[in-house]
């Protein structure tokens, strides 16, 4: 697989899954725009990255729930490096809470998780077609059916709403020559479960006992996935949902 001077754009690449996809398109020579909240993790991945390959990667600050700052991502993508080849769409929250519990953690879930992929997706969308790119957005095996141990609604409607919008744009930009896939994780090691409030290392446990394969999912394999997807070995693909989860579909 070959990234050499391609132009890779990777939100929520402060940690976890995004961060490793971040290191492991470095090790492929992609040209990298590295976008989150938290400015000092981004230096120290973008730093992990340029030791690569020697290519300096592009760093933005961005919440991507405001329309400003995803519009900002895009310009300033365009500015430094003039192209787009691939966007992948990670930045993503955890939200525990149910029905029960009010509208505010729906409204959050699909700003974070749905609304700024949309967007995203058709910010970058002309660029996508100038380069034949592609979108590989970062949803979950919530996405296919409730979690039942934690209470996580509203994430879990955002998710199916994630995959529904990886096979409606995948429609949508086709005649374009853009591809756009997903890769849903089962529980995967990273910040995720404790930045939603919760006890990590319990759940951890309590899935690798349950999980077929008896273990949880390493960030660097999603990783893996991320990169073949976004590559030209996978350029048939699009509209496809990738479950790796440690068989938890299964049971
Ligand atoms: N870990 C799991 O078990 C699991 C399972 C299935 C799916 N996923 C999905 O995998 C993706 C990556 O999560 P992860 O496991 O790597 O968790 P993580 O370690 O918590 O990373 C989440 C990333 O998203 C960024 N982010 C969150 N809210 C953001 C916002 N409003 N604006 C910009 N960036 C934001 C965070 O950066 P900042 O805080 O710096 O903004 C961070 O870089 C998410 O979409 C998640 O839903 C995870």
């Amino acid at each position: 697989m070959d990234f050499c001077n391609k132009v890779v754009v990777i939100t929520g690449a402060s940690g976890g899954i995004g961060a490793d996809a971040a290191l492991t398109f470095a090790k492929h020579s992609a040209k990298l725009v590295l976008a989150a909240r938290n400015e000092s993790k981004l230096i120290d991945i973008a730093s992990k990255c340029e030791k690569q390959k020697q290519i300096k990667p592009l760093i933005i600050r961005a919440d991507v729930s405001k329309g400003d700052d995803l519009r900002n991502i895009i310009a300033e993508t365009i500015k430094t490096f003039g192209r787009i080849d691939v966007l992948v769409n990670n930045a993503g929250q955890g939200i525990k809470g149910n029905v029960l519990d009010g509208i505010e953690l729906y409204d959050t879930a699909m700003n974070v998780n749905v609304r700024s992929a949309y967007l995203l997706t058709s910010l970058a969308a002309p660029y996508l077609a100038e380069s034949k790119g592609n979108v590989v957005n970062v949803s979950s095996v919530a996405s296919l059916r409730p979690i039942k141990d934690i209470s996580f609604t509203a994430y879990c409607v955002s998710k199916a709403a994630l995959d529904q919008l990886t096979k409606c744009a995948a429609l949508d930009l086709s005649r374009k020559g853009i591809r756009v896939n997903s890769v849903n994780p089962g529980c995967t090691r990273s910040n995720f479960l404790e930045s939603a409030g919760l006890d990590a290392k319990l759940v951890y446990g309590k899935r690798s006992e349950a999980l077929p394969l008896g273990k949880v999912v390493e960030s660097d394999e999603v990783a893996d996935l991320i990169v073949y997807l976004a590559s030209d070995r996978a350029r048939s693909i699009t509209g496809s949902v990738y479950v790796i989860d440690n068989g938890e579909m299964l049971v």
